[in-house]
């Protein structure tokens, strides 16, 4: 069946998690290009910090300097959230556009409750109540579909590594990047798991592959479930 943008007339919510290194970003723009050749009307934003109160809440949050406990850290990331569907989410949708995003409100589950639980970083925040604050600060922005890239944990480190020696963050890994491996396994376990418990929004996909074929995969699973296409070629 041809591509199509027929099937498209309200605006969308896409979310894309997991580890660092991933490829979320460039999995991102591989899948916001192809929308736009077909004359979609795309909006890629990530979290934290795609708005101007959010990108000083981003600084604040990568800060090694700064050491705040999971439940300070969860507020944050909740008011660059509620900022960001203010702001961006909610009148690209009003808009009738597709939004893209780099995390959401899984990463939060996962980085402030699950993984932070099992690390025992800082005091762990019950993970009903960031599930019940997360649907305070989104309200009815709820992702559509959610794409998991899954991948080992060593596998995303050395990605994020060699990213940051060819970016300007040349030996200041951040905050995160200087957890673990341990960690970033349970950050994995977490979003698996809530994949497993959320199956009709997530797509789990294996990200351990080249990135055009990664994409290929994205967009067969775009097209099946968003566009609603049985079969792309
Ligand atoms: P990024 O490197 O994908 O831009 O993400 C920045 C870091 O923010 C990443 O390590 C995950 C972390 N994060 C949380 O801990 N909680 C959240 O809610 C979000 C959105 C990100």
């Amino acid at each position: 069946m041809a591509e199509t943008s027929e099937n498209l007339s309200a605006g969308v919510l896409l979310t894309f998690e997991g580890i660092e290194g991933c490829g979320k970003s460039t999995q991102i723009a591989l899948l916001a290009e192809r929308l736009r050749k077909l004359e979609h009307k795309v909006v890629v934003s990530r979290e934290p910090g795609a708005t101007r109160l959010g990108e000083h809440l981003r600084e604040l949050l990568l800060d090694p300097n700064h050491d705040p406990d999971a439940l300070t850290e969860l507020l944050l990331y909740l008011a660059d959230r509620r900022e960001h569907c203010r702001r961006v989410i909610g009148p690209a949708l009003k808009r009738g556009e597709i939004v893209l995003l780099d995390r959401f409100i899984d990463s939060t589950w996962v980085y402030q409750g699950f993984a932070a639980t099992a690390a025992g970083v800082g005091a762990a925040v019950a993970l009903e109540n960031i599930e019940m604050l997360n649907r305070l600060v989104v309200g009815a922005y709820w992702p559509r579909l959610t794409f998991l890239l899954d991948c080992p944990a060593e596998i995303g480190l050395k990605r994020a590594r060699q990213r940051n020696l060819e970016t300007a963050a040349v030996g200041v890994a951040d905050r995160f990047e200087r957890r673990q491996l341990k960690f970033h396994e349970q950050v994995r376990a977490g979003f698996l798991h809530l994949a497993a418990v959320a199956k009709e929004r997530f797509s789990v996909l294996d990200a351990a592959r080249p990135p055009a074929e990664l994409h290929n995969a994205v967009w067969q699973e775009f097209s099946r479930r968003i566009l609603q296409l049985e079969q792309v070629e």
